[in-house]
């Protein structure tokens, strides 16, 4: 049985009393509150409409409260302030730790969604971009799946398009600059500039590569060969990648573009037929009354160009019309960089249109800022190249090695390459996550990595302290005595626990993983002070044992917390 948090149980009881006054359009907001354990919003609204004097209602409201465990008040121009006893949140408390899922509900249930995320491109390095857009992604991916809801992840790989007839040709013509047999990700990546550098400057080379295009599409035989073995190769690589990181992406969630191909003239016939989209210039296109490009012209969303081949438009909206139609997705999020918001707008607007996107399937674009590097720019390498995420990751745990190696003399080698491998990763993930989505942020692993502050590593420390209290107690089995009398800061702590159902729920209100990472650093913020105002293992009993439950209780909201973000929290550290 799930426990519902003190706030939404104080939200009926308020509700509950405004309705037995008559105060019919009472919305009770409960939350949080500095001079109190929560108060209740509300009253200033309803005054609104009913044309009276708030305080008048927050007194009738506090009247209709009164009850033994409650105690209500009239606070500020109309707000209720709500105070709980030391039983109740002690009861709280004893009903929270019954519950294995920590107070958590499944109300996602029935609930399929579909998450594009990742979505590297083949025979290119993964960037930073990628690397958010993964993280980001698995959060909540993981998150949904953790509220009981259908999950089908979509890596919508960069597999296709004119630059393959570029590289392949480019590959038959000079085997040996390409490497030969040598399968690599950095050779194709090495190939790749090497091919579009020919191509630039060769018009003959560009003639033939512009063939290949045709043959690959065409479904030549040696060329779709040589096309499979490029992407088998990227993908190997991708997958490395994913298992470093120990995100949920496997090969099976790998859709890429290619996939739809099949689809794009239906998806062109049909936009056609329904006059959503129009013949401009040669090519068909679909325009928005909104959308206008900087000279004031109409913008439009190309669904087939001029020279009848389909571009990443068309690609995206099969892709849409399949996870609707055919996966019935309830919702499509898109982990995608902010720079392709109006593509998301104009995809999703056509497809409304069409009818593919119907009323009650929600389609968001859950964009996220550009990580800039310490020059405050895009970042880059010095010499102007996208930073390989291989070699980021690479530091970050070299990095981690050294902060756990100075922390713990006697670990080595396997057992201190795990524990760097859990910190520098966690680091990464932490730091990308904690900053709200939408804002551009500074890839620093000097910062990422400070066992003080709003860090990955701050709160791994912080698990891994209440483990081995725990575990100097002798991992008692978890009692609660409710007649104790609480000191604040245990009060705090009850309080902060009891919030983190409601918490993931806000993360997706708007599918900010930030909020989690906001409410877990709080945590253990507040676990620190109650730790330094109350004795734990030297308190007597019933005292001791209630404060090794709040210990129990913290530590375990503080691993679901942060395995709900991807990230591990090993005992030890
Ligand atoms: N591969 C693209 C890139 O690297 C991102 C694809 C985003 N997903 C989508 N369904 N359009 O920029």
């Amino acid at each position: 049985m799930t426990v519902p948090s003190l706030a939404s149980s104080l939200s009926d009881t308020v509700s509950a009393a405004a309705t037995s006054l008559g105060l019919a359009d009472f919305v009770a907001q409960v939350r949080r509150s500095e001079h109190a354990d929560f108060q209740a919003d509300g009253v200033l609204a309803a005054a609104r409409t009913l044309r009276r004097r708030p305080r008048d209602i927050a007194a009738e409201v506090v009247e209709a409260l009164r009850a033994d465990d409650l105690v209500a008040e009239v606070a500020g121009p109309g707000f209720v302030n709500l105070d709980l006893t030391d039983r109740t949140l002690l009861t709280q408390l004893a009903g929270r730790l019954a519950d294995p899922r920590l107070g958590v509900g499944t109300p996602e249930t029935g609930v399929t969604t579909v998450v594009d995320y990742s979505q590297p491109n083949i025979a290119k390095e993964m960037h930073v971009g990628h690397l958010r857009s993964t993280i980001i992604g698995d959060a909540l991916v993981r998150i949904l799946e953790h509220l009981g809801g259908t999950v089908v992840r979509r890596n919508h790989i960069g597999d296709w398009g004119t630059q393959f007839g570029m590289l392949i040709q480019y590959q038959n013509e000079q085997p040996a600059a390409a490497g030969g047999d040598d399968a690599s990700m950095s050779r194709l990546a090495a190939l790749y500039r090497q091919a579009r550098a020919r191509f630039d400057t060769d018009p003959q080379f560009a003639v033939r590569a512009r063939q290949r295009v045709v043959a690959l599409q065409g479904g030549d035989p040696d060329t779709v060969a040589a096309w499979q073995d490029i992407v088998a190769e990227s993908t190997r690589y991708f997958t490395e990648i994913y298992d470093r990181l120990g995100v949920r992406l496997t090969a099976a969630d790998a859709v890429g573009e290619s996939a739809y191909n099949d689809a794009l003239p239906g998806v062109a016939a049909d936009l056609a037929a329904q006059a959503v989209a129009v013949p401009s210039d040669g090519a068909l296109c679909v325009f928005f009354d909104q959308v206008r490009g900087p000279d004031g012209a109409p913008s439009p969303l190309i669904v087939r160009k001029r020279d009848g081949g389909f571009g990443y438009a068309a690609t995206d909206l099969a892709a849409l019309r399949q996870r609707v139609g055919e996966l019935h997705a309830d919702r499509l999020l898109y982990v995608v960089d902010a720079r392709q918001s109006l593509h998301f707008t104009m995809v999703f607007d056509t497809a409304r249109r069409a009818g593919w996107l119907p009323p009650q399937v929600s389609a968001v674009h859950v964009a996220f800022g550009t990580v800039l590097g310490p020059d405050g720019r895009p970042f880059k390498t010095r010499a102007g190249d996208t930073v390989r995420l291989v070699d980021l990751l690479t530091e970050a745990v070299d990095r981690a090695r050294e902060v756990v190696a100075a922390k713990n003399p006697d670990l080595t080698g396997a057992a201190l390459h795990e524990r760097a491998r859990q910190v520098g990763i966690g680091a990464v993930k932490y730091a990308d996550l904690a900053t709200s989505r939408t804002r551009d942020y500074t890839y620093d692993p000097q910062r990422m990595l400070a066992l003080t502050g709003n860090t990955g590593v701050y709160l791994q420390y912080a698990h891994a302290r209440i483990r081995s209290l725990l575990a100097r107690a002798g991992n008692p089995a978890v009692t609660v005595d409710p007649t104790t009398t609480l000191e604040p800061a245990e009060r705090a702590l009850i309080l902060d626990l009891d919030g983190f159902a409601d918490t993931l729920t806000e993360v997706l209100t708007h599918y900010e993983p930030h909020r989690l990472c906001g409410y877990l650093y709080r945590l253990a913020q507040t676990f620190t002070t109650f730790y330094e105002h109350c004795p734990v293992l030297r308190a007597p009993d019933p005292i001791r044992a209630n404060r090794l439950a709040l210990c129990h209780l913290t530590g375990e909201t503080l691993h679901t917390g942060l395995s709900l973000l991807g990230i591990p929290a090993p005992t030890h550290l």
